[in-house]
């Protein structure tokens, strides 16, 4: 385990030498890594960097706010509004694949812009110990910020918890007062919001994805799952008043894994299903239906796409 107070000066210290007068961007996701990597940069060499957030409008609830709060003593962050850019791209896709391709490619747009913009000479990476292992011994190609490095030209790319794992990077977190990132929030997958969306990604479905996603968090997290989430599955039937209305059904699901390779769905006590159904319903109207899924993975995938 490092210690975190000595890491935090070595680090500084060995960023100023690499980056020396020049300037860095880094990509901000609101996870930890990224945090902490910009953190240690943003002490290092100040308002020569320029971290960049970039709002796809696919985030849970509250995560662009607090990326907002917990940066506001950086005076050079950016934070790109491109929400309407990327539901722009995903009009129309309805192919699973093709949506993550449209929300990796979006990304690297807007951040390719801002990285030009800013004049940057290095790209600094939250890229942990894990990720290199996993990318070394090519059991899947990580990247934090998809294919970057290749596409600018950057003088060097900064690394600077390159050497941690996860639980030294939330030691190293709460050091750099950054205790906000340090509860624990569940994993989140890359492409946001729109693997929680059945087909196309519209703002209505997404706005549900969110609110019901926030539910279920809340809910269960005393459940401790790997994670429990909400997808928008599709339209079905309902009443409203003397009404039959067609309303969007919402799937919850809670898990556990080791990994996230296989996961098993949990079990949940009825009065806990019974209180995120009645959440959900209560403050999304357009919800007409929640219904629990108790599928494994395999069969199932953790998300809906
Ligand atoms: P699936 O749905 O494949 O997910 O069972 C396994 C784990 O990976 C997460 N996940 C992703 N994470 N980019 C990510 O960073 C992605 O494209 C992506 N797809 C899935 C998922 O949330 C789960 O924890």
């Amino acid at each position: 385990m490092v210690e975190p107070e000595g890491f935090v000066d070595r680090a500084v210290a060995e960023i100023r030498e690499e980056v020396g007068d020049a300037s860095a961007v880094i990509a901000l996701s609101g996870g930890v890594d990224s945090s902490v990597a910009a953190a240690l940069a943003y002490e290092a060499i100040g308002d020569r960097l320029t971290p960049v957030y970039v709002d796809t409008g696919l985030m849970r609830e509250g995560e662009t706010e607090g990326v907002r709060e917990t940066f506001a003593y950086m005076d050079s962050l950016r934070i790109v509004d491109a929400e309407d850019r990327f539901l722009d791209a995903l009009s129309g896709v309805t192919d699973p694949e093709a949506k993550r391709r449209a929300v990796g490619e979006g990304f690297i747009r807007e951040f390719e812009r801002e990285a030009r913009e800013s004049e940057a000479d290095y790209l600094v990476q939250g890229t942990i110990y894990p990720d290199r292992i996993e990318s070394e011994g090519g059991i899947k190609s990580h990247h934090n910020v998809g294919g970057l490095p290749e596409r600018i030209d950057f003088e060097g790319i900064v690394e600077p918890v390159r050497e941690l794992y996860k639980d030294e990077v939330r030691e190293v977190a709460r050091e750099l007062d950054l205790e906000a990132l340090v509860a624990e929030r569940m994993p989140f997958p890359g492409p946001g919001l729109a693997v929680r969306v059945v087909g196309e990604v519209t703002a209505e479905k997404l706005h549900v994805a969110r609110g019901a996603t926030a539910v279920v968090e809340d809910e269960l997290e005393a459940y401790d799952p790997w994670q429990a989430l909400a997808a928008v599955v599709g339209k079905a039937t309902g009443v409203k008043g003397d009404n039959r209305v067609h309303g969007w059904v919402v799937a919850v699901r809670s898990v556990e894994s080791r990994d996230g390779m296989t996961a098993r769905a949990q079990e949940i006590d009825w009065e806990t299903l019974q209180r995120i159904q009645s959440r959900i319903t209560g403050s999304l109207p357009s919800v007409s239906r929640v219904v629990y899924d108790v599928t494994h993975k395999p069969p199932a995938t953790i998300e809906y796409e």
